[in-house]
């Protein structure tokens, strides 16, 4: 029975069942994720899997030359593709993280934490075996500022036992009149195979959750397709790579028990610095990005929202992938990456707050400074009029800061006698950093460290409110810090 009127399904029936014809499973081994949170409404994805955890122990991918993998992307040799990666004899079921999706159906229970008692339960719906068996609930109607506990189960068919079931928790904004403290963590960069605990994952999921935060933005760059181990040229190793990455147990518990905002860059979707029309392999850039955006992520119509976080706190998470135009082209008014229609609700949106301080989240840079060679980012030569015009608007603005991802270092930059700030938070790993040498600290740099960690950022609600940018180890130890 659905309790909720505004309870809204967004997954659909999967179109052939074969359920397993075991008693065991199906499973939640990738856990549970929630996006695009406001102050009534989140959307919570959850997948099922034919075991309790990927195949960490299977064979380990062959490595091939990055010259090899793209003559094979170039050609779109499927055959090449696996016979270069994986060993003579064995197929992608014996490698290492090979974690299945497995048909079945999934019920949802969820309760505001401090009324367990009455609980909205959904229907029981089937996974989307066209979508990798997730399925997403879009729920609406909820309460601001509230915490919100979940349950999921798990059944391989109607009338069949509960094979699994998984827990989980998230936390709504309150309205803009609530004035209280907000912490929120933002990430970027990083994957399965630069984790720095070889068991569970990312330290820095331990580390962020030691400081319980109110959310978490990751920037992008969750997980590289253009890597080896293996390259992900077609869509069924891309999936392969998501579901190894998110049933690492540090990623599972902390997914599950924070609000999220899941942003992507080039590598969720394909190859490096991608936009329209540098397909990998054999997905195109436009698939990859479906596959993000309306597969193994929350999904929203729209890939940019700004949300208030009661009376001091507004964040902006903008795209930098759906709507640029290619990166060859020559600089000029019409060269974007924001787009058009993005680019005025930025300014609209931004134009209509009142909230004490703004905070703009992009998976790239803005001020920079980038290494000369790129032309991907806002920062760069190639993007001059599109940086210009979007600073020009943030210069008249007060209390409005960037942060961002995407560099593989961590940094502040403030340019001299303007109101720009620009925190990168860095890359996820200790041994995903570089890009930029250590020594080179330049002068519209405040910090410079070129090494693995997160950054937070908490608002004091006192009565001249505070907002503190913190940038964090891979531990969680502080390394630096400045307040407004
Ligand atoms: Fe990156």
């Amino acid at each position: 029975m659905i309790k909720n009127l505004f309870l809204l399904g967004i997954g659909f029936f999967s179109i052939s069942c074969q359920f397993p014809n075991n008693n065991k499973g199906p499973y939640f081994a990738n856990g549970i994720k929630n996006g695009w949170a406001d102050q009534n409404s989140i959307v919570l994805w959850t997948r099922l899997t034919q075991n309790n955890s990927a195949h960490f122990k299977g064979h380990p991918f062959i490595e091939i030359s990055r010259e090899k993998m793209k003559s094979l992307a170039l050609n779109q040799d499927v055959e090449g593709i696996y016979n270069t990666q994986i060993p003579k004899g064995l197929s992608l079921k014996n490698m290492e993280g090979y974690c299945p999706g497995a048909s079945g159906e999934v019920q949802l229970r969820y309760f505001l934490k401090e009324d367990p008692a009455d609980a909205i339960v959904t229907d029981w719906v089937a996974v989307d075996s066209s979508k990798d068996f997730t399925h997403q609930w879009k729920l609406n109607g909820l309460q601001a500022g509230k915490k919100y506990g979940l349950k999921i189960y798990a059944r391989p068919q109607k009338g069949r036992k509960i094979s699994d079931s998984i827990f989980g928790q998230f936390l709504l904004p309150a309205y803009k009149k609530t004035a209280k403290d907000v912490k929120f963590c933002v990430v970027s960069c990083h994957d399965y195979n630069r984790r720095d605990d070889k068991q569970s994952g990312h330290k820095i999921y331990p580390s962020m959750s030691k400081l319980k935060p109110d959310f978490y933005v990751h920037t992008g760059d969750i997980e590289y397709m253009d890597k080896p181990f293996p390259y992900a040229m077609t869509e069924e190793l891309m999936r392969f790579k998501w579901n190894r990455l998110f049933a690492l147990p540090f990623q599972r518990s902390f997914y599950n028990n924070y609000t999220s905002y899941f942003m992507k860059d080039d590598h969720d979707v394909g190859y490096d610095d991608s936009y329209p029309g540098k397909d990998y392999g054999t997905v195109s850039f436009e698939r990859g990005l479906q596959i993000f955006d309306e597969e193994q992520f929350p999904s929203n119509p729209k890939r940019y929202k700004t949300i208030r976080w009661g009376k001091d706190l507004q964040i902006w998470i903008v795209e930098g992938r759906n709507y640029r135009n290619q990166n060859y082209l020559e600089d000029g008014p019409d060269k974007t990456i924001w787009g058009k229609a993005q680019k005025q609700w930025f300014y609209d949106t931004v134009g209509a707050s009142e909230a004490t301080f703004k905070v703009l989240i992009t998976s790239s840079p803005i001020l920079g400074p980038d290494r000369k060679n790129k032309n991907d980012n806002l920062s760069n030569a190639g993007y001059s009029f599109e940086q210009a015009e979007i600073l020009n608007f943030i210069k008249k603005q007060k209390n409005l800061f960037i942060v961002n991802g995407d560099r593989h270092w961590q940094y502040v930059t403030h340019l001299k006698n303007t109101n720009l700030w620009e925190f990168g938070c860095g890359a996820g790993a200790d041994i995903h950093a570089g890009g930029w040498k250590q020594e080179d600290f330049r002068p519209e740099h405040q910090f410079l460290r070129v090494k693995g960690g997160f950054l937070s950022v908490s608002v004091n609600a006192t009565k001249e409110p505070t907002i503190k940018f913190t940038h964090h180890d891979v531990e969680g130890n502080v390394v630096n810090e400045v307040v407004f």
